[in-house]
C-alpha cells in the first residue's frame, strides 16, 4: 500500500488525539492476496493500545512495502475511548468479523442490544475474541453477507442496522467489496469531507429512499445537523434537479478522495469540503463515486446533503465551536446524561438494569454498609445521592473524601460494599482507599468514566457513567453523569423491594426528563452571564448556601466558582448560617442560594429571611413559577424546572457551572486549564 494512505490515516488519528483515548488502529490493504480465486488483498489491521505514536512504531516495525501505489484504495482508523470491555489490543478498533478479516469495522457509540446479538450470533457458530459491542457488528456483517452475498454493500448494511439498537457512528471495509466503504450513523456524529482537484460537478449528494424511490426528488429542505461540534449556514439556495447525479462523481483523469470523520479535526487539512450525515444516512463509497442510502424513511427529513465549506480554525473545530471545552462539556450535558441512562433504563416498563454489577447484586444487597469514597467532584456526586441510598437501601451509608479516609483509617468490614467513584478511574488517593479496602475484604464497586482505568480494573464490579471525555480540568459533565449512575445504583440494589416500587416509578420517570430540562436551563444561558457579571465578577467571596438535597450542589458550586474564577467561594448548609457564617453577611456579600421546592423549602425559605434581614441579597435559584419563595429582596431569581426531590440537584449545579464559567472568562483566565490544578491526580 502507498505510504501515503498510512500517513493520512495516522495523522487523522493524531489531530484525534485531544478528545482523550486509550488505544488507535487502522485497517487497510495488505500486501498478500485474500484468494487464489480473486485479485482482491486481504485485510490487514494494525493496532495498538496507548498513543497514536504506539501504532506508527507498530507499523514501522512490519517493514511494509510501502512503494506500490493504488488507483483506489480505502483504509480506516479509530482512536478508541473504551466503553465495553478494557483496554487492550483485542479490543481495539477494527475489529474484524473473522480471522481473515473479511468484514472490518470501527465504530464509536454503544450498541445496547449487543448481548443479545452475541448469543444469536454465537449460537450460529461464531467465537467472540473482544470483549467489545463493536465486534457484533462485524460479526453481523459476515452473517447476513454468508446468507446472501448478491446482496450490493449498502443493501448489506441496511440488513445489519435493522438488528442494532443504541448508537453508532461506524465505517466497514470488506474483502468482498474492495475499494469500497461504508459509512453510517445513528446519534454519533459523522461527516464526509470531499477533495479534488476538479471542480465539484454538484454542490450536494442527493439521498436515495431505497424502499420508495420515487420520493428521490421530492422536497428540498435545507439539511438539520445532529453534529453539536459545528454550526453552518444552510444552504438556501439549494435546488434539486431531477437531471442531476446522485453522486459526487469523479473524473478519473483527476484525483478524488473521501475523508470520512466523526471530528471535522481530522479532515479540514485535507480539505474545507464536508457534506454532514444524517442519522440512519448510510454513505456508499465505491471507486470514487459517494452515494447516500437511508436506512430508514423518516418522515420531513431532507432529501439532498449540502456540500459546505468550512470556515473554522483547527482550535475552533476541537471545541465543538465553542470558546472552550468546558463550555463544550456543559452543553453536551443534554447528551452525557442520556448516554449514562442508554441501555440501563427501561422507561416505558420503569425498570433497571445494570450490567456491570449483575454478579455482584446479592452480595451487595446483603452488605450491612456502604462505604462511599472520592475525591473532589466526585465526592460531591456521592454526597448527592447519599440520602436516597439510606432511604432506598435502609443501610447505613458513610461518605469520605479519600484523602481523610487513609488519615483516619477507620474500620471496614468484609459485610461492607465500598464504592469508588472518579471521573478519571486513576486518582492515587482513591486508588490507595480501594486497595485498604480490597484488602479488608469488602466488596468493592467502581463508578468511573474512564474504562480500562485503574480504579475499574481493581473494583470488583461497577457501572461506568459514559459522559465521553472530558477535557475541561474542572468538571461538570461527569458530575451530572456519575449522579445518574449513582442514583441508577441506588435504585438497582432496592429493586427487589415491593414497597419501593412507587418512588422508584417516580425516580425513573424523573430521570428520563432530566436530559430535556438540562437543555431549557442551557437556554438562560444569557442570563445567567448577565447576572454573573453583574453581581459576582470581581468580588472577594462568594457563599453558596443549600440544605438537604442541595447541600452537595452547594459544595460543588463552589468548588466550580473557586477552581475556574479563583474567587473564594464556600459552600455552606443553610442550617449552619446561625452558627457562623451570618457573621459574614451584609450588603455587600454575594450570596448564591439553592431555594428549589422540596420538603426543606420552608427551612430554606427561613435562611433566605436571616440573609436578607442583614442586608444580603442573594442571588436564588428556585423552582419555575414558586411564588412562595421570597424575592422581594433577592439581587437576580434564576429559574429552573421542578424535578423529583433527589434529582433536582442534577438540574441546579447546571447555573452554577455557567457562572463558574462565565466568571472565569471575564477574569481572564483559562477556564479548561486553571492554575496549579491538574485533570487527573496520581500523587497522594
Ligand atoms: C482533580 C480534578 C477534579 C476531580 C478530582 C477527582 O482534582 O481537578 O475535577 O474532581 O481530581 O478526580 P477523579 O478523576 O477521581 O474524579
Amino acid at each position: 500500500m502507498g505510504q501515503h494512505i498510512i500517513d493520512t490515516l495516522v495523522e487523522g488519528l493524531s489531530k484525534l488525539e485531544y478528545r482523550g483515548y486509550d488505544s488507535a488502529g487502522i485497517g487497510i490493504d495488505g500486501e498478500k492476496e485474500f484468494d487464489e480465486s480473486t485479485s482482491a488483498k486481504e485485510i490487514a489491521v494494525y493496532k495498538q493500545v496507548g498513543k497514536v505514536a504506539n501504532l506508527k512504531d507498530e507499523i514501522k516495525s512490519q517493514n511494509l512495502n510501502t512503494s506500490e501505489t493504488f488507483a483506489n484504495h480505502v483504509g480506516i482508523a479509530h482512536t478508541r475511548w473504551a466503553t465495553h470491555g478494557g483496554v487492550t489490543q483485542t479490543n481495539c478498533h477494527p475489529q474484524p468479523s473473522d480471522d481473515r478479516n473479511e468484514f472490518i469495522v470501527v465504530h464509536n457509540g454503544i450498541i445496547t442490544n449487543y448481548r443479545e446479538l452475541k448469543t444469536f450470533l454465537k449460537s450460529k457458530g461464531h467465537t467472540f475474541r473482544s470483549d467489545t459491542d463493536t465486534e457484533v457488528i462485524a460479526k453481523l456483517f459476515k452473517y447476513y453477507f454468508d446468507k446472501d452475498n448478491d446482496l450490493e454493500f449498502y443493501q448489506l448494511a441496511k440488513e445489519v442496522l435493522y438488528q442494532l439498537q443504541g448508537s453508532y457512528g461506524l465505517m466497514v471495509k470488506s474483502i468482498h467489496y474492495p475499494n469500497e466503504l461504508v459509512a453510517t450513523r445513528k446519534g454519533s456524529p459523522l461527516l464526509i469531507g470531499v477533495k479534488s482537484e476538479q471542480k465539484l460537478k454538484v454542490d450536494f449528494v442527493d439521498v436515495e429512499f431505497i424502499s420508495d424511490p420515487a420520493t428521490t426528488t421530492q422536497g428540498t429542505n435545507g439539511s438539520s445537523y445532529s453534529n453539536s461540534f459545528l454550526t453552518l449556514p444552510t444552504n438556501s439556495e439549494m435546488t434539486l434537479r431531477k437531471s442531476e447525479s446522485r453522486a459526487i462523481l469523479p473524473d478519473y483523469n483527476k484525483p478524488i478522495e473521501f475523508f470520512v470523520s466523526s471530528d471535522a479535526s481530522s479532515v479540514i487539512e485535507h480539505t474545507k469540503k464536508v457534506l454532514f450525515l444524517e442519522d440512519d444516512d448510510i454513505a456508499h463509497i465505491d471507486n470514487g463515486e459517494l452515494h447516500i442510502h437511508r436506512a430508514s424513511k423518516a418522515a420531513g427529513m431532507s432529501t439532498t446533503r449540502p456540500v459546505h465549506t468550512l470556515e473554522m480554525q483547527l482550535a475552533e473545530i476541537m471545541r465543538g465551536g465553542y470558546d472552550h471545552f468546558m463550555l463544550k462539556e456543559i452543553f453536551e450535558q443534554p447528551d452525557s446524561t442520556f448516554n449514562t441512562m442508554r441501555g440501563r433504563i427501561d422507561f416505558k416498563n420503569k425498570s433497571i438494569t445494570l450490567g456491570g454489577i449483575k454478579e455482584f447484586l446479592t452480595s451487595i444487597r446483603r452488605s450491612r454498609r456502604f462505604q462511599m469514597i472520592a475525591c473532589g467532584t466526585s465526592y460531591h456526586s456521592c454526597l448527592a445521592v447519599r440520602s436516597l441510598f439510606e432511604e432506598l437501601t435502609e443501610v447505613p451509608v458513610s461518605v469520605d473524601l479519600a484523602s481523610d479516609f487513609l488519615d483516619r483509617s477507620p474500620p471496614i468490614f468484609r459485610d461492607d460494599t465500598c464504592i469508588f467513584v472518579s471521573q478519571s478511574g486513576e486518582t492515587a488517593d482513591s486508588m490507595m482507599a480501594l486497595k485498604r479496602c480490597r484488602a479488608a475484604g469488602a466488596l468493592t464497586v467502581g463508578v468511573v468514566n474512564s474504562v480500562g482505568s485503574s480504579i475499574s480494573r481493581e473494583t470488583d464490579c461497577g457501572v461506568h457513567i459514559n459522559a465521553g471525555p472530558e477535557i475541561g480540568v474542572a468538571s461538570t459533565k461527569a458530575y451530572t453523569s456519575q449522579y445518574i449512575a449513582l442514583v441508577m445504583l441506588a435504585l438497582q440494589i432496592s429493586n427487589h423491594v415491593i414497597t419501593n416500587s412507587r418512588r422508584h416509578q417516580e425516580i425513573i420517570k424523573g430521570l428520563e426528563e432530566i436530559p430535556t430540562q438540562i437543555e431549557k436551563i442551557l437556554q438562560q444561558s444569557k442570563k445567567i452571564k448577565e447576572i454573573s457579571e453583574k453581581y459576582l465578577h470581581n468580588k472577594q467571596s462568594i457563599l453558596v448556601v443549600g440544605r438537604g438535597y442541595q447541600y452537595a450542589s452547594a459544595l460543588e458550586g463552589a468548588l466550580k466558582i473557586k477552581e475556574i474564577s479563583y474567587i473564594h467561594s464556600e459552600g455552606i448548609q443553610a442550617g449552619e448560617l446561625k452558627h457562623g457564617v451570618l457573621a459574614l453577611v451584609d450588603d455587600k456579600l454575594p450570596i448564591v442560594a439553592f431555594a428549589t421546592q422540596d420538603s426543606f423549602s420552608a427551612k430554606l425559605n427561613s435562611a433566605i429571611q436571616q440573609i436578607t434581614a442583614r442586608d444580603g441579597r442573594p442571588i436564588i435559584i428556585a423552582t419555575e413559577g414558586d411564588r412562595l419563595i421570597d424575592r422581594s429582596k433577592a439581587s437576580a431569581v434564576i429559574e429552573v424546572p421542578k424535578s423529583v426531590d433527589c434529582l433536582q440537584g442534577l438540574l441546579n449545579i447546571i447555573p452554577v457551572q455557567l457562572m463558574s464559567y462565565y466568571l472565569s472568562v471575564a477574569a481572564g483566565n483559562n477556564p479548561d486549564r486553571p492554575r496549579n490544578l491538574a485533570k487527573s491526580v496520581t500523587v497522594e
